[in-house]
């Protein structure tokens, strides 16, 4: 007879195992390549900010599944599923089931009302789960969860030179700078300037985002200033590196062509750092994209939510 499922809480030194199961159980490539990244950002690197925990599912002695969730900084009546994965020859048998009561017990003890299987900016592996990713859709709504928003991502071609995501930026940086306007890669003593910036033109939680993105290995960020003054910015790689975002552009300078600029100038590092296309995340303005670079509309996802006790 099966050994019975349980569910315990995970500690760090457990992580190179949570992201072998995730490499094995996130059933899309892209996925499963960045498992490690995913892993440090929705684990490691969230817990400095908000709390996070993560739980194993085990049969026996065997690890089947993993699931992070958190509390969102935002509001306290809201907690977050960030990743939930169970190894593909133990589908089927409960594990997802038993790490999502789980993650509802811990959710409801650190006081939230309704739980989202939706991402948590700025630590975020996905909007919410990707329509490809079909059992898990079923499981959300054999669960209780109702689909409440759809979000999307748009992807960028990196894979041959003359992708409009790769088109030269010079002559447009050259008509900025007869405009006073300088575009420049971002330096760690940018970050307070961008931050402040990214608040008071646009609210939000972009801070966390920024700091994810400026000077980090396999992230990065563009500014566009004039005047000593940031007008525009550009990240990408805060949570996956091969993810493009936020990005925002003051709204007195919307239309001069420096959202279009930064973006290619991210999409540009991005090929250099190897890949042949980059996820433009949780979008947006779809024509800005599609213009600014040919992306398409490709990943879907359904966000839910479902009210808990507590
Ligand atoms: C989603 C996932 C975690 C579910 O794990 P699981 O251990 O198979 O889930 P359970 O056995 O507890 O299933 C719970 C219920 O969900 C539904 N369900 C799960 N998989 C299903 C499928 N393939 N088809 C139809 N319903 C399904 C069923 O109602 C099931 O209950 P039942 O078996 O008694 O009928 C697993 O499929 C998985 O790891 N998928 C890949 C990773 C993933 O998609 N993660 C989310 C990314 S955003």
């Amino acid at each position: 007879m099966d050994a019975e499922i349980t569910v315990s809480e995970l500690t760090p030194d457990l992580a190179p195992a949570v992201v072998r199961l995730c490499d094995g159980a996130l059933d899309l490539p892209e996925d499963a390549t960045e498992a490690d990244a995913l892993v440090d950002a929705l684990w490691t690197r969230a817990a400095a900010d908000r709390p996070v925990f993560a739980l194993g599912a085990y049969r026996g002695a065997e690890l089947v599944g993993v699931l992070i969730g958190s509390m969102s900084a935002a509001d306290p009546r809201l907690g977050h599923v960030d990743l939930v994965a169970v190894a593909p020859e133990h589908r089927r048998r409960g594990a997802g089931r038993a790490l999502l009561a789980g993650a509802e017990r811990q959710l409801a003890d650190r006081g939230a009302a309704e739980v989202l299987l939706a991402g948590n900016p700025p630590y975020y592996a996905w909007p919410g789960i990707d329509v490809r990713y079909t059992p898990a859709v079923c499981a959300a709504l054999a669960l209780g969860y109702q689909q409440d928003r759809t979000a999307w991502n748009m992807t960028a071609d990196l894979s041959y030179d003359e992708s409009p995501a790769l088109r030269s930026t010079q002559a447009a940086e050259r008509r900025l700078a007869g405009q006073g306007v300088t575009v420049r890669r971002a330096e760690p003593a940018d970050l307070p300037a961008l931050a402040a910036f990214a608040r008071s033109t646009f609210g939000g939680a972009w801070d966390g985002e920024l700091a994810g993105s400026v000077g980090r290995p396999g992230a990065g960020c563009h500014l566009a200033e004039r005047d000593g003054e940031v007008i525009g910015f550009a990240a990408y790689g805060s949570s996956r590196p091969s993810w493009f975002g936020p990005m925002g552009t003051a709204p007195a300078a919307e239309g001069s062509g420096i959202g279009g600029v930064l973006l290619r100038r991210c999409l540009r590092d991005q090929h250099d750092m190897g890949l042949e296309s980059a996820q433009i995340g949780w979008v947006g303005p779809v024509p800005f994209y599609s213009g600014s670079s040919g992306a398409r509309i490709e990943r879907v996802f359904f966000l839910y939510r479902r009210t808990i006790e507590n």
